[in-house]
């Protein structure tokens, strides 16, 4: 339905590349990239798309324009593209902490539509969260939500959520990277050669996570499986409580929260 819409990604860092390999992978036919960076030019330049290195005289008549550069670029992006008309264009951004008042105010009262992916996007496995201005029109809420559903799953939340959706599933997949690291570390402490105690640890955060997805049991119920009286799982689970580990968790979640807040 949207696979001739033309799509505008100023940003093609590591997001954006991950962005335009499942737009193109989806089907989408006129993508359209900006960056500066003469690596990233090189990178995409066996790629079906458009590529150019500025913004300057680029003439912006395309129905979305996705926004994926960081946080402190992101005024000069906005700035640039406040002299076109953008009355009938989806402003997209995945710039982390930026709200959707902050795109008002510099491009007036157009459609915008914040949200919040995450890096296995780049998989096709990703998390994206998204919100949008009143002023967006369902047909641009459909579209955004296709552009990103070529990458992973999308939940559409109110923007008041947006810190603690950033502190769950933006930042997420580091504390997952962290905890799988430290998996590996114990079986390679325990003398395990370093690749295969990898392979152990990612397939079973792989695994329980596909597992927890597909079964229909809680999730309190699949940890209680595998937990039997005086067993090792139980010896592990009792070092994690009394390390208040869920308190550890709640406390790291609370700071990212707190710095999303604060990058606002
Ligand atoms: N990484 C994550 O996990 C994640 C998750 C969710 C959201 N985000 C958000 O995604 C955004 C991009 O992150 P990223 O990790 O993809 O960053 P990145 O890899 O640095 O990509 C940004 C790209 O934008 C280019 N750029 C700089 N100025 C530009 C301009 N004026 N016009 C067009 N392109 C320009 C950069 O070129 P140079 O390298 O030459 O500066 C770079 O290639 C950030 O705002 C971040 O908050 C990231």
């Amino acid at each position: 339905m949207f696979k001739n819409k033309k799509i505008l990604l100023i940003g093609a860092g590591n997001m954006g590349q991950s962005l335009i390999r499942g737009w193109l992978k989806h089907g989408y036919k006129n993508i359209l990239a900006i960056d500066p960076n003469l690596e990233v030019k090189k990178t995409l330049s066996n790629l079906e798309i458009s590529f150019h290195e500025d913004i300057e005289h680029f003439h912006f008549d395309v129905d979305v324009i996705v926004i994926a550069v960081k946080p402190q670029v992101l005024d000069e992006v906005l700035h640039q593209i406040s002299m076109q008309d953008l009355s009938k264009t989806a402003i997209l951004s995945i710039v982390a902490g930026k709200k959707i008042k902050v795109y008002q105010e510099a491009l007036g009262d157009v459609s915008i539509v914040r949200s919040m992916p995450n890096t296995p996007s780049s998989i096709g496995n990703g998390m994206t969260a998204l919100c949008a201005s009143s002023q967006t029109s369902e047909e641009q809420v459909l579209l955004s939500q296709s552009l990103f559903e070529s990458v992973g799953k999308v939940a559409w939340v109110d923007e008041s959520m947006m810190d603690i959706v950033t502190a769950i599933s933006g930042s997420g997949p580091a504390y997952v990277f962290y905890f799988i690291e430290c998996l590996i570390s114990s079986a390679v402490k325990a003398g395990m050669k370093e690749d295969l105690a990898r392979e152990l640890a990612i397939m079973t955060v792989y695994g329980s996570a596909n597992y927890a997805l597909e079964s229909e049991k809680n999730l309190q119920e699949l940890r209680e499986r595998v937990t039997s009286p005086g067993g090792t799982t139980e010896a592990a689970l009792e070092v994690l409580t009394n390390g208040d580990f869920k308190d550890c968790i709640d406390l790291a979640i609370n700071q990212a929260k707190k710095r999303s807040e604060e990058l606002n």
